[in-house]
């Protein structure tokens, strides 16, 4: 079976994160989510990938390479301007076989391939559209299914009270190559508001499939963060994660703790990681390889990835700390997104809700 991963776009709301990463590569427990995703995928029988690729193509290539380090086959298919869901598509025909499955690369869900398969071979359908239910549907692509199965409407970001289900589009589709003549090429084309619909309204052969088990799109820092704590909480699984040291208390190998840690369940901690004396972890905090939290430091629903620090003495709740990001002494931080900047040691972005010094008076950073 052959896949091909939507991994191209901007991720703009996940700046500064994805200003020179793509969002796919953000890590997951500590892993780009992108590999997790293609282990599972070749667990399932997907062996051939194709990766559309346009944002940052480089930090991808780098790290699958042709593939073979995961028992797979890559090739990418590069986008020179943005090109869309369906334009993405269309851009990499050439490598396309005649069936094969579609995946959002930043959403995380565990697919069972071969139900979804078997389905849209029994219908002879052109697509299948992977479909998962949610509470608010106002975000996404909303279905109007008929009992067989066939898509009747599909309405991209519906207000809550004009959406015609719960069932959204989990952006998971197996599509016959056939399909892509509705996608006119060289342009931006979106798969979500022009193609489905345009398919729809020709009467072709459309359907969705519901899809059982998580589904959540690290699309948003708070989304990407409560996948995280859904990890943590073992709503779902991922392959590689360390084992449990304690009851919700993952270590990963030559962790060195201080005198007196506190770790507070559920946290995951990485490899090589150094904490401080008196440092208190959790409850819900992932930490990165190699990153180093100082004396007395405290974080708590946050996520620090590889080789972040946070100083001695700082505060640092509901936030995320890009790679090698490094708090200033004795802040206390909440709701940011911080990110290193270009030149060593500067902050690229900083979005607090909150960051103050402790004591009255003293200096505050600015973001
Ligand atoms: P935002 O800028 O925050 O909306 O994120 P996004 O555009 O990166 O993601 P969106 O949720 O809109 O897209 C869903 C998936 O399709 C993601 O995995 C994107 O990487 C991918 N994607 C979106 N646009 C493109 C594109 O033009 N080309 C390629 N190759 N992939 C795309």
């Amino acid at each position: 079976m052959q896949a091909l991963l939507l991994a191209g776009g901007l991720g703009t709301r996940l700046r500064p994160l994805t200003d020179d990463l793509p969002k796919p590569m953000a890590p997951l427990g500590n892993r780009p989510w992108l590999e997790s995703l293609i282990r599972h995928l070749k667990n399932e029988g997907v062996s051939r990938f194709v990766l559309a690729v346009k944002h940052f193509p480089e930090v991808i290539e780098r790290h699958f390479g042709d593939g073979r380090r995961l028992g797979v086959e890559i090739v990418y298919a590069r986008e020179e301007t943005l090109l869309g869901t369906a334009g993405a598509i269309k851009n990499a025909e050439a490598f396309l076989e005649e069936r094969f499955l579609v995946v959002n690369a930043d959403v995380v869900h565990l697919i069972d391939v071969q139900p979804l398969v078997r389905f849209h071979d029994m219908r002879r359908a052109l697509v299948t559209i992977g479909l998962t239910e949610v509470d608010d549907p106002s975000a996404y692509g909303v279905v109007a299914l008929e009992e067989n199965g066939r898509i009747r409407r599909f309405v991209e970001k519906p207000r809550r009270e004009e959406a015609p289900s719960n069932l959204i589009n989990a952006g998971v589709y197996v599509m016959e190559k056939a399909a892509l003549r509705a996608i006119p090429p060289g342009r931006e084309v979106s798969i979500e508001r022009e193609t489905f619909p345009a398919l729809i309204d020709a009467g072709e052969r459309i359907y969705g499939a519901r899809l059982s088990g998580y589904w959540k799109d690290i699309g948003t820092p708070e989304r990407y963060r409560a996948a995280h704590w859904d990890l943590l909480d073992g709503r779902f699984a991922l392959p590689l994660l360390p084992p449990e040291a304690e009851p919700g208390i993952r270590l990963g190998r030559r962790v060195r703790l201080g005198k007196g840690v506190v770790l507070r369940p559920p946290v995951l901690i990485g490899d090589g990681v150094y904490l401080g004396d008196g440092a208190v972890v959790g409850p819900y905090a992932v930490i990165g390889d190699g990153a180093r939290i100082g004396d007395e430091a405290e974080i708590v629903r946050t996520i620090l990835w590889n080789g972040a620090a946070v100083a001695p003495s700082c505060t640092v709740h509901d936030s995320i700390l890009g790679d090698r990001a490094e708090t200033p002494l004795g802040l206390i931080i909440a709701g940011a997104v911080i990110k290193l900047g270009r030149s060593a040691r500067s902050l690229a972005a900083v979005r607090p809700e909150r960051m103050e010094a402790p004591v009255p008076g003293k200096a505050v950073a600015r973001p």
